[in-house]
């Protein structure tokens, strides 16, 4: 059997593993890490991983397609790449990386308002195809320039964050000196120095910026000033009146990401929302938040048909991605995942992941004889 992906890593653990060695510690522990004693990171994934699926081996079945329809696009697989701020610290280039990878093999790939690749260069590398991820800012001008750069990018699909009210809680962020605002200390400089890979990719890219950014950044701001602005531009919260004002001027689909409650998907349709990511951020606000299964399973029923239900938080492999649509969720995204297979295996490490969640994720719908992602349902053990 020939396998599309190097079989030396043929599991997510194996690319833990291996990312662990080549990023730095500081870099590794801001992407692996929860909030305060990550229960609700570990959760998420501990709970997704009791449901349980029944196969049926004596049915009519044919073949199967892991082809998803939303917002009007097929796309290769029910899966999609979460927004993550700050990866090209985590590795250089992995948001152009990542965005490269998810446009080859036909699945969304969100870019993250405060990542270290701009807007308008991801829409260039996808040919329009990424969604983008707003962090709500505190000034109104400055989302109606973001908002009109996106859809002069072509943009279709905005996502509109809502579970970051506040900053979680994050020890070793705060240890390391990546919490706001961002320090470049002794520690990291020689935690970094003895990565040789990342530092050789870090000379061949260049230091990361939030290059989205760039353009209402003071050039001459030293660190601890750029960590306070964008501190205090991104502290706007959510409000009905405030995503009034974006369903009002977007013209393309709207998705609310971070919804965790009955109260805030109904809200989420009553505003007008084509879509909501069921998520708790990966776990990183509320540690004692539950996980996004057990919501996606109170809720799913209620809203589906009126609004599209998507999920993230705890999902790893292909059979986690089976298991979320099974309890009704429609599509699935993944945040670190991605990043881990990044982390180890650098430029082809979105190629990699991609290729064997395909692979675990068909071999799941084939052997519980599914013909396509969404009669998963009909498949779970109750
Ligand atoms: C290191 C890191 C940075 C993140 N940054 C962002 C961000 O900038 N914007 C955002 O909407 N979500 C952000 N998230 C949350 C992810 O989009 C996603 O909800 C989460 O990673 C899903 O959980 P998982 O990592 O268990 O798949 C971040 C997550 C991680 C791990």
């Amino acid at each position: 059997m020939s396998f599309p992906f190097d079989t030396r890593y043929a599991s997510l653990e194996l690319l833990i593993e291996k990312a662990k060695k080549r990023m730095p510690r500081f870099a590794f522990e801001y992407l692996d890490g929860g909030c305060n004693e990550n229960i609700n990171r570990d959760r998420n994934t501990s709970e997704l991983r009791e449901v349980l699926l029944r196969p049926r081996y004596l049915n009519n079945y044919s073949e199967t397609s892991m082809e998803t329809d939303l917002f009007g696009v097929k796309y290769s697989a029910p899966f999609g790449i979460s927004p993550v701020g700050l990866q090209g610290l985590m590795w250089p280039n992995a948001p152009e990386i990542l965005a490269k990878a998810a446009f080859k093999h036909n699945i969304p790939f969100i870019l993250s308002t405060v990542t270290t690749s701009s807007l308008e260069r991801i829409s260039e590398l996808t040919e329009g195809k990424a969604w983008y991820q707003l962090y709500h800012p505190r000034e109104e001008w400055l989302r109606d320039d973001i908002l009109d750069r996106c859809e002069d990018s072509g943009y279709d699909v905005l996502v509109v964050l809502a579970d970051v009210p506040t900053f979680g809680y994050r020890a070793k962020e705060i240890r390391n000196g990546l919490a706001m605002p961002p320090q470049l200390n002794f520690r990291n400089v020689s935690q970094a120095l003895v990565k040789p890979q990342w530092c050789l990719e870090m000379l061949k890219h260049g230091v990361p910026s939030f290059k989205t950014m760039e353009k209402y950044i003071d050039k001459n701001m030293n660190v601890k000033q750029l960590g306070q602005f964008m501190n205090s531009t991104f502290s706007g919260r959510l409000n009905p009146d405030r995503i009034k004002a974006i369903r009002d001027k977007w013209k393309g689909k709207l998705v609310i990401k971070g919804v965790a409650s009955d109260e805030d998907a109904a809200e989420a349709v009553r505003l007008g929302f084509d879509g909501m990511i069921i998520s708790n951020h990966g776990g990183r606000q509320l540690d004692a938040g539950e996980s996004t299964i057990a919501v996606v399973k109170e809720i799913s029923e209620k809203y589906k048909g009126q609004i599209k239900i998507m999920m993230d938080s705890g999902v790893r492999t292909g059979p986690d991605v089976a298991r979320a649509l099974s309890c009704g969720a429609e599509f699935t995204f993944m945040g670190r995942t991605f990043m881990y297979a990044v982390g180890a295996l650098g430029e082809k490490g979105g190629d990699h992941i991609i290729e064997m969640l395909k692979m675990q994720f068909r071999q799941v719908l084939e052997q519980v004889c599914c013909e396509k992602p969404e009669d998963l349902q009909n498949f779970r053990v109750k």
